[in-house]
């Protein structure tokens, strides 16, 4: 089986739920990353404690303030991540953070769509084109041929629920902006994928599942938890190749419909 292998791995929104057991399984492997850029928009504050208590046993991991709906704090992250990197390029960018404020058709406001396709959208498509360069140069400077996510990958954490087909779990939550920005998310996957071919760089959209976090608890118990989810994730990741990109898949690797 192919395995997941980047030397360096950019995630956000990895201070709590999946972003991050992402970085707690990725530090856990048997070759962990060189570099974990475990981004959040408060390293200070209190809802940061557990990143912070993992980054000091694991030096791989490298702490940075990036807020997905601030593009300033983007673009000094940027700076941080490069000068850590020392001219080496970026192989996995995964868009994590996000939020879902729950709503109805007859709740929803200006204010929280907006708000929502700040971090959900806006936030991604400025944090994939602030790393561009770096994830460019990843893909250049490596030997493997093809793509893959030890390569160069953009890997943006969407949902069924934003599936125009199968608008998962209606019956117990209408969330209708979160639904609207994953919908616009999966088409800024499919645009990044093929404008980015040709630098043979992988971009997908990703359903991790109903998971057992502080979002998905919203909704009730989902069947996974996060180290279910995160565990098909990686090995997912591990076999994803252009084969894959432009494709919108689950935690197991199976196709979801847009
Ligand atoms: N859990 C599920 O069942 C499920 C299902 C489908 C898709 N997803 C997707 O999976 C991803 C992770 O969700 P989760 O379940 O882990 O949610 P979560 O437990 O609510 O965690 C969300 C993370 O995103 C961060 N975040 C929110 N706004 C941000 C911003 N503007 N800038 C930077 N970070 C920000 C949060 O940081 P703070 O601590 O600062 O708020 C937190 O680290 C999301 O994209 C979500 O839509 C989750």
């Amino acid at each position: 089986m192919e395995q997941l292998n980047p030397h360096s791995i950019l995630v956000t929104g990895s201070n709590r739920g999946l972003g991050l057991e992402l970085v707690k399984q990725l530090v856990d492997k048997s070759n962990p990353p060189k570099w974990i850029f475990a981004t959040c928009r408060d390293p200070a504050g209190p809802r940061s404690q557990d990143l912070k208590n993992l980054a000091a046993e694991h030096p791989q991991i490298v702490i940075i303030a990036l807020d997905t709906a601030d593009p300033s704090s983007v673009t000094a992250a940027t700076a941080k991540v490069a000068e850590c990197l020392k001219g080496a390029g970026l192989n996995l960018l995964v868009n994590n953070a996000g939020i879902a404020n729950v709503s109805s058709l007859e709740t929803e406001t200006p204010e929280n769509m907006a708000e929502t396709y700040r971090t959900n959208v806006i936030g991604s498509m400025v944090v994939a084109q602030a790393f561009l360069p770096l994830l460019r140069k990843a893909a250049q400077e490596s030997p493997m041929k093809g793509m893959s996510c030890s390569k160069a990958a953009i890997i943006n954490i969407s949902s069924e629920a934003g599936s125009i087909t199968n608008v998962l779990l209606w019956h117990l939550s209408h969330i209708i902006a979160y639904r609207c920005s994953k919908s616009a998310l999966n088409m800024l996957s499919k645009c990044q994928s093929l404008h980015l071919a040709k630098d043979e760089i992988l971009c997908i959209a990703l359903h991790p599942g109903w998971v057992q976090t502080d979002m998905g608890n919203k909704m009730g118990k989902g069947p996974l938890t996060m180290e279910q989810s995160l565990q098909a994730i990686l090995e997912t990741l591990g076999r994803l190749s252009e084969e894959n990109t432009g494709t919108f898949v689950n935690w197991e690797g199976d196709p979801v419909p847009w």
